[in-house]
């Protein structure tokens, strides 16, 4: 097998769209054994699964695929191709991408998991330079996908703020987009005005992902979130058509929300719930847009208590630095994610997201903290889920992802067996 047993599993699970339990069924096997195959090989608990299992899958996962071809027309060619906008390699927005396209990428954010775990190094990017521009605060954006790079064998430059750039001193995006790429090979900006970054993007032929403009989008945030909801929903046996889906926060400037709803709506049947305090409710076109996709059921709201029967809730904090005359009414502190709010509407399965940062100052009421401990509050794995997703984007990108698996080697040093205290609980996971 040129891929791992449980990158092989995940993969055929997600392309047949089957849960754990009916995958099981589907090949025959007890559902337990099915998990232990999907542990990390070196685990305690791993068993390899035998090699009948192995071709009996791959002749599914190649019939159904077969199926495919001949049902719509499969389009071909690599997949920065595909997902290209006016003829470039660049990621601006999530609307670059249909359901097949994303969920290549996460096939190619599934090779890259040994080397964001720290088992494996690869340098297929070794030459390569990243220019990080970020006009705006950023710590988990800029240095994920900085790491990112660097994961991949790449160096990365970093400018932050207006203040130390040329920008202060009146220089057009044009003119710094231009000079930038004679320097570097590829651009990650981030910038508070909705559509600069694709004003970026037009003043180079090198590829420019949108590290979050303005209220606008953030297409990378969504990926990964879209990637954790998948990974957490084969981990708990459920299957994102029919989920109900709850965002809560500012949903007319946050950006994440913006992508990520769009990226949702890819999938069919699904509910939304949209709890916004007064004033800051979802932006129109972004609901007309995801109406027209599927037949997707929306609803507004600004009560909290309507999380009830949610699958996800993704709390978001208020962009404050975005608001023009809004006032904050209905944000009060009850208007909060919390244990208690969780305890009594949901069950033992919702996951708890949140793009990060939370605003943990008095007053500020996103996300509580009472629920650090609960496993259901699936942030930090979320937020671990940037490295992956971004070595995937640039990958693909830049072209190289089918060089990745034959690069990996093993690391020389030796990282800690779980990177955070908690990882243990969802060993299964990965
Ligand atoms: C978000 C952003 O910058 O849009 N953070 C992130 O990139 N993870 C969310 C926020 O700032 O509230």
């Amino acid at each position: 097998m040129a891929v791992s047993q449980q990158v092989f599993l995940r993969d055929a699970m997600r392309r047949l769209n089957l849960t754990r339990d009916v995958f099981a069924a589907r090949v025959g096997v007890k559902r337990r054994a099915l998990d232990t195959w999907l542990l990390p090989e070196g685990s305690q608990e791993f068993r390899s699964m035998p090699e009948v299992v192995l071709r009996f899958v791959t002749e599914i996962v190649e019939n159904e695929s077969l199926l495919n071809k001949y049902a719509q027309s499969v389009q071909s060619g690599p997949l920065r191709d595909r997902i290209a906008v006016g003829g470039k390699h660049q990621l601006l927005s999530v609307e670059q991408f249909g359901r097949e396209s994303v969920e290549e990428l996460f096939r190619v954010a599934d090779l890259m998991q040994p080397i964001a775990r720290r088992q494996k190094v690869s340098r297929v990017l070794e030459g390569a330079v990243l220019g990080n521009l970020f006009f705006e605060a950023s710590t988990r954006t800029r240095v994920s996908f900085g790491a990112a790079f660097c994961r991949l064998g790449g160096s990365v430059c970093d400018t932050t703020g207006f203040t130390f750039s040329s920008m202060a001193k009146g220089e057009s995006i044009y003119d710094t987009s231009r000079v930038m790429s004679g320097y570097v090979d590829a651009m990650v900006i981030r910038h508070p005005e909705q559509g600069s970054v694709a004003e970026f993007a037009r003043a180079t032929n090198i590829p420019v992902v949108n590290g979050g403009d303005g209220a606008g989008e953030h297409p990378s945030q969504a990926l990964l979130d879209l990637y954790t909801i998948l990974t957490e929903f084969s981990r708990l046996g459920k299957l994102l058509d029919g989920a109900h889906i709850v965002m809560t926060g500012d949903l007319k400037y946050g950006r994440t929300v913006h992508s990520l709803l769009k990226l949702l709506a890819l999938y069919r049947g699904l509910k939304f719930t949209l709890i916004s305090p007064l004033g800051l409710e979802m932006p129109e076109d972004i609901i007309e847009h995801v109406a027209k996709l599927s037949n997707h059921v929306i609803e507004q709201s600004h009560d909290l208590a309507d999380v009830k029967g949610a699958d996800v809730i993704y709390a978001t904090r208020v962009q404050k630095e975005r608001f023009s005359d809004e006032q904050l009414e209905g944000y009060t502190a009850d208007f909060q994610v919390s244990k208690a709010l969780i305890d009594q509407y949901c069950d033992e399965n919702v996951i708890v997201m949140h793009p990060l940062p939370r605003d943990s100052r008095e007053g500020a009421h996103d996300l509580s903290v009472d629920l650090n401990d609960d496993p259901r509050l699936a942030i930090f794995r979320q937020a671990d889920n940037g490295i992956p997703v971004r070595m995937a984007i640039f990958a693909v990108l830049l072209g190289v992802e089918n060089l990745v698996q034959h690069s990996m080697r093993d690391v020389t040093w030796n990282p800690p067996s779980h990177i955070g205290p908690e990882d243990a609980v969802f060993h299964g996971m990965y």
